[in-house]
């Protein structure tokens, strides 16, 4: 059962509360802080691949995973006609409570509108869960897109984190695509729901997007082996 302890994080830091940061950890990685105000982050304190997403941004926009708002509050403030959607019951408050006009509590599968633009940033394909059900999620991707409209998504090749120190992999090949994490969060002393979390490299997200018919293109890389692609 989900506990929301995202959302009831992201509210506390809009109402005053901050105290704690959050704190996550993977079946391949030791515990580690998100802190909270990166979640509430400007323009200016935004990666480069999240500037450039947002400037590629046009016409009518999707923000898939708002969180508390940031991209879409700036998107608002350039005048474009912004849609955000979360599966989090606290993301959305917030979002709401940060002015972001039009924010609905659905998950991405139950979207139906259609959008110029659909974004889907910090690390985008977490959504997608699992490297079997990312064709679903892009097939559904691809009907919520308007005649020449673009996805703009954000994803890291994580194999680093799977290197010893004498260059050597510790991969386990019967352990599967080595995106697919565990991923577990825990915040003031709770623990969430355990939940999955894909990170997709370049070549297999571009893969993937030929067998849905959508053209991939990667619009830059990150500082640390992420990158920023465009599906249309
Ligand atoms: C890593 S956070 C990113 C938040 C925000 N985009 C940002 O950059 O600060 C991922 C967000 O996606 C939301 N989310 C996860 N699965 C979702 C789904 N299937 N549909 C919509 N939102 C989802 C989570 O609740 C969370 O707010």
């Amino acid at each position: 059962m989900k506990k929301d302890l995202f959302g009831k994080a992201l509210l506390d830091y809009q109402n005053g509360n901050y105290s704690e940061d959050i704190i996550t950890s993977t079946n391949i990685s030791d515990e580690d802080a998100l802190p909270l105000p990166y979640l509430f982050r400007a323009f200016s304190e935004m990666p480069k691949l999240e500037q450039k997403a947002l400037k590629l941004a046009k016409g009518s926009v999707l923000d898939v995973g708002c969180g508390s708002g940031s991209h879409s509050l700036w998107l608002q403030n350039k005048a474009l006609k912004v849609k955000a959607i979360d599966s989090s019951e606290g993301a959305v408050e917030v979002a709401k409570m940060r002015g972001v006009l039009n924010v609905e509590l659905k998950p991405l599968l139950e979207e139906t509108e259609t959008f110029d633009t659909i974004l889907l940033l910090m690390n985008g394909t977490g959504i997608f869960q699992e490297l079997k059900d990312v064709g679903n999620y892009l097939k559904h991707l691809k009907l919520l897109l308007n005649p020449e409209g673009q996805i703009l998504i954000d994803s890291s090749d994580i194999s680093y984190m799977y290197e010893d120190d004498d260059g050597g992999m510790w991969l386990d090949l019967n352990q599967g695509y080595p995106g697919e994490l565990d991923y577990f969060l825990s915040y003031k002393g709770e623990k969430e729901a355990p939940m999955k979390w894909l990170y997709l490299d370049f070549e297999t997200l571009k893969t993937a997007c030929l067998t849905v018919g959508l053209k991939c293109e990667k619009v830059m890389d990150g500082e640390h082996f992420d990158y920023l692609a465009r599906l249309y």
